[in-house]
């Protein structure tokens, strides 16, 4: 990967319409059915409710939880033009996470080998288990319930991703 020139994509100021807003452009966005993305700040940083912003845009009905006593929440979210069969989602949070065997044991690597998008919260606390993921998600508060967001790419396909997401036009408010 040391060829690869990575991309950081900033929103300095962002109210929760325009948190949701860039959730709403990343669901458009070609490359998302193979990514892994992982969301980091504090708790209440905002990194759950982002998730449910993205799983909306993508179409996943129903109810949304926060996987913080599952480990993991799984999705399918219907067909779209970029993913014609369909997408699984898979939303981890390993906030409660202290084994990283449980982690073999659970087949987690073998989700994450396999297609699908991969919305991880609290790597920190998975100790080194993890791929390196495509793309990561900063998210920190400011005054005025804003956050500033900051997006990184780690990976090639991460780098693609992270370009569309940028040229990805607003979303009708
Ligand atoms: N600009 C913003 N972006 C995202 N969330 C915001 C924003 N302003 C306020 N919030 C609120 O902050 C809270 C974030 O909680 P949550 O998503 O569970 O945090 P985390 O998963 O990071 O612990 C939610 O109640 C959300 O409505
Ligand atoms: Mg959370």
């Amino acid at each position: 990967m040391s060829s690869t020139e990575h991309l950081a994509y900033i929103v300095e100021s962002a109210d929760e319409a325009t948190t949701a807003r860039t959730a709403q452009r990343l669901a458009q966005c070609a490359g998302l059915q193979y990514a892994s993305i992982t969301l980091h700040g504090d708790l209440g940083a905002g990194k759950t409710t982002w998730v449910r912003y993205l799983l909306r845009a993508l179409g996943v009905a129903g109810r949304i939880k926060s996987p913080t006593y599952a480990v993991l929440e799984s999705y399918e979210a219907p067909a779209a033009p970029h993913w014609p069969q369909g997408l699984a989602v898979s939303h981890f949070d390993f906030y409660r996470f202290t084994d990283p065997r449980e982690w073999i044991d659970a087949g987690f690597r073998e989700l994450f080998a396999a297609p699908g998008l991969k919305l991880v919260e609290w790597p920190e606390k998975a100790q080194g288990t993890l791929p390196t993921p495509d793309l990561s998600l900063h998210l920190q508060a400011l005054p005025d319930d804003h956050r500033r967001m900051t997006f990184q790419s780690h990976t090639k396909a991460g780098a693609a991703l992270l370009q569309r997401l940028k040229e990805a036009p607003l979303a009708a408010p």
